[in-house]
């Protein structure tokens, strides 16, 4: 049966918009930061680790359990818990990751905003005028953040772009953006890596990531792998059961999950050799590494040859990788509305991405421009703001506890049988495979994620 929900027109329609999903800020900023921070080798491995045996065995299952509903996350919840343990219940697996959706693009298209802003500055010059002092971009950056106007706007103008993506479809809009805007961003991204190399700091840099040290590790980085592996997957919020609900039956679910996987950590790791490299050139301090893509970064660039067009394309790549992020974020949303209210997709995408964008206002507006959004505090010390709130929330309740469901469900609740014969479909012969897969699902992944959460809960440990 054609579905009338849409399709990928083939198997490289669905890796480049997971691809486009998985890669986002996450890799560019995060996974950089947070390697230096766990002191480089030791962590790259653990973290590789943790995308083979957990992350890539929770990507499958949500391909598979996306696949075999043909439907929304809620949608595809209800069908497959149909006479299962739980029933009805477990639709409210699928509402928090509509839930999820709808809260991570309300701050993630803020962030996102930022890159625009960059760009333009990098063309016009300012960002090198900016940059020619460390502390006057710091102020600079201290009061755009803090100005709701231009926060406002970069948030709209991103959160228009998203829309305008989603609102022609799976193929029409989500496929032939992630076609278009995937390339290119390998390119810009492969043109700096080559730039990295000729710098002093590469052998270092180098050294830094590959040389692993496992004496600096504590079970604390292990437990930060797995959750950076998480978000930097997409996971846990049914991102890819949507996009697999999209999917042939013809396709390889396994090596299309492989392949997007491999691909969102080789960006994680260029996106590090390209930064130490620069950073081990300049001795920069790091410290500071949260404003490190805005503040920091760019001070480097103009220190160097070609700095103006290496800050555009630098921006420009983070700018690519966010919005095919936000787009799979809206598309998780807006599914839902067409599957299970019934609106046309035009209907949908408007009026989710509008009330998204209204949301969203709140949390621009908490990053100085308005003192009570600002100070909002529900976690405690050092999440102040509505921003830093629903950051918080999300990295650290709603993915993890949906990607723990997800796996016990795929796992334990649906029949062998059944996630057999949608396993199996596209990739014949896959029976060691499938079983494989089963272990990891039921015994590796469960135990892994509630690990996390228990880290969380009990250890008072955060991911963000
Ligand atoms: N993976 C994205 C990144 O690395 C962030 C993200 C987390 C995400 N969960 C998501 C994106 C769900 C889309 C859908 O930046």
């Amino acid at each position: 049966m054609a579905s009338p929900r849409g399709q990928w027109s083939g198997k490289l329609g669905f890796i480049l918009a997971a691809a486009g999903s998985a890669v986002g800020l996450g890799n560019l900023w995060k996974f950089p930061y947070i390697t230096y921070e766990n002191h480089g080798g030791g962590f790259v491995l653990v973290y590789i680790a943790a995308v083979a045996l957990v992350g890539l065995p929770i990507m499958i299952a949500e391909i598979v359990l996306g696949r075999r509903g043909g439907l929304n996350p809620v949608g595809t919840f209800r069908v497959l818990a149909q006479g299962r343990p739980g029933g009805r219940l477990w639709q409210a697996v699928g509402f928090l990751g509509v839930a999820a959706g709808f809260i991570i693009l309300s701050y993630y298209s803020v962030v996102a905003g930022w890159t625009l802003r960059y760009i333009a500055m990098a063309i016009t010059g300012e960002l090198g005028r900016l940059a020619a002092d460390p502390h006057t971009l710091a102020t600079f950056f201290g009061g755009y953040v803090g100005d709701g106007g231009a926060q406002v706007l970069g948030h709209a103008l991103f959160m228009a772009a998203t829309m305008g993506a989603v609102v022609f479809g799976v193929k029409g809009g989500i496929e032939r953006v992630a076609t278009v805007l995937m390339p290119l961003l390998f390119l810009i991204l492969i043109g700096l890596t080559v730039y990295a190399a000729t710098t002093d700091g590469f052998g270092e840099a180098m050294r830094f990531l590959f040389t692993p040290d496992f004496g600096a590790l504590s079970t604390r980085s292990i437990l930060e792998a797995l959750g950076q592996a998480f978000f930097s997957l997409s996971l846990g919020m049914g991102a890819m059961l949507t996009y697999g609900s999209y999917m042939r039956k013809d396709d390889s679910i396994p090596v299309s999950a492989l392949q997007v996987s491999v691909l969102d950590t080789l960006v994680g790791l260029l996106a590090c050799v390209i930064m130490f490299s620069i950073i081990f050139t300049y001795r920069m301090d790091v410290s500071a590494s949260a404003g490190i893509l805005f503040t920091t970064l760019p001070t480097v660039f103009y220190q160097m040859p070609g700095g103006g067009i290496l800050a555009a394309g630098f921006y420009i790549l983070v700018a690519f990788a966010a919005l095919t992020s936000t787009i799979s974020l809206l598309e998780v949303v807006s599914s839902y509305a067409i599957d299970e209210l019934r609106w046309t997709r035009r209907q949908a995408t408007l009026t989710m991405g509008g009330g998204i964008f209204a949301f969203g206002v709140l949390n621009a507006l908490s990053l100085g421009a308005n003192a009570k959004l600002s100070t909002l505090n529900v976690f405690g010390e050092g999440k102040d703001g509505m921003f830093s709130t629903l950051d918080f929330l999300s990295a650290n309740w709603l993915l993890p506890v949906g990607g723990l469901l997800i796996a016990v469900f795929a796992g334990w609740i649906m029949a062998r049988r059944e996630t057999w014969d949608e396993f199996r479909q596209g990739h014949e012969g896959g029976e060691a495979l499938f079983t494989g897969w089963q272990v990891l699902i039921r015994f590796a992944a469960p135990l892994a994620v509630g690990a996390i959460i228990f880290s969380i809960v009990f250890l008072g440990m955060e991911y963000q």
